[in-house]
């Protein structure tokens, strides 16, 4: 068993200001005003348009997180706040920050979506601000082209397998695929605002002539095919139990004979309990999703079930499952 939560730990957990003041300071855009020079309170606030007193207890708040460095009454940037937070620094990750700021309010309802069961927002942010979801995709895609090779490595394919990346993205599993597999070759099927990004995305990798994109509804419009492997990765989280199983189903009438069907996405162990990063990602979905759900290996393993699949197999635990047509 795992130890207590001693007193000040607890203290620690509760305590978000610190949180707060960088989201804050991302949405003010502070790094950027700081790229590559040290400024005063006094020619920040007149870049951001702020009042300079209160900024300047932001500014030092940042100094005592490590953020910021001031000296002689001018502060500037730490490395890491240079290279990350800085928004045209190739590797910045501000988007992915502005979209926790974002969901902020949603957070602020999570007492009486426990009360009363009911959801507080009525569409997914993705929706209503695509922006800011595009942007997001591409910090993701960034962070996720480390691990994509492996995972594709791991599934150990065979020959020119026809892939579709269900709800790809950014592509970033189908570029990775294409790039362990050299005869592999992929479609991204996805929303045809969200394909925009993957047309870059693409490109970029220098594999217009084996990744093909595929715009539309996944749970509506046909997903052309037949495909060899169909890969699934973080889109079941975000619907009903029910969309998911009939989702599923027509993904193996997208199949050939012998094809294999993956879903990677972020399930909790049987109990509920576990992973402890997924149960804080279940009450996310709860409150920032309309419908969305975090599921149990079992779930997957039954809507393939239902659908017909043999084999089926968790292949990671809590993060990836397979079945075979
Ligand atoms: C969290 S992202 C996952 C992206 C990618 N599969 C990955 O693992 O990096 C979810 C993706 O599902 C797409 N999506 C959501 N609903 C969709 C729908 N009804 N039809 C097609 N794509 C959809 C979104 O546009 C987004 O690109």
């Amino acid at each position: 068993m795992s130890r207590e939560l001693s007193l000040s730990e607890i203290f620690q957990l509760g305590y978000y200001w610190e949180t707060k003041i960088l989201l804050t300071a991302v949405r003010l855009d502070l790094f950027t005003v700081l790229d590559g020079r040290k400024k005063t309170a006094c020619e920040i606030a007149a870049r951001i348009g702020a009042h300079e007193q209160t900024l300047s207890l932001l500014l030092n708040a940042l100094v005592a997180i490590r953020l910021l460095s001031m000296e002689g009454g001018s502060y500037g940037n730490s490395s890491v706040a240079e290279k990350h937070l800085v928004r045209h620094s190739t590797q910045f990750i501000g988007h992915l920050l502005l979209l926790h700021d974002a969901e902020w309010e949603n957070w602020g309802k999570l007492d009486q979506t426990i009360r009363t069961g009911r959801r507080s927002v009525d569409r997914h942010l993705f929706e209503t601000d695509p922006e800011l979801g595009s942007n997001v995709l591409a910090v993701l895609h960034r962070i996720g082209r480390q691990s994509g090779p492996e995972f594709a490595k791991r599934l150990q394919l065979i020959g020119g397998i026809r892939m579709l990346d269900l709800g790809g993205g950014a592509g970033t599993n189908a570029i990775a695929f294409c790039q362990v597999y050299p005869e592999l070759a992929a479609t991204v099927f996805d929303l045809p605002a969200t394909l925009r990004l993957t047309e870059k995305t693409v490109k970029e990798a220098g594999l217009e002539s084996r990744v093909s994109l595929l715009p539309g509804d996944f749970n509506q419009d046909p997903l052309g095919g037949p495909y060899d492997l169909v890969l699934m990765s973080d889109i079941l989280h975000y619907q009903t139990f029910q969309t998911n199983e009939a989702l599923v189903r027509k993904v193996a009438a997208h199949l050939s004979p012998g094809g294999r069907l993956v879903i990677k996405d972020r399930f909790l162990d049987e109990t509920g309990t576990g992973p402890a990063w997924t149960t804080a990602f279940a009450v996310h979905i709860l409150v920032n999703t309309q419908e969305g759900s975090c599921y149990k290996i079992a779930d997957a393993v039954q809507w393939m079930t239902k659908a017909g699949f043999d084999s089926i197999i968790e292949l990671e635990k809590t993060a990836v499952v397979q079945g075979v047509k």
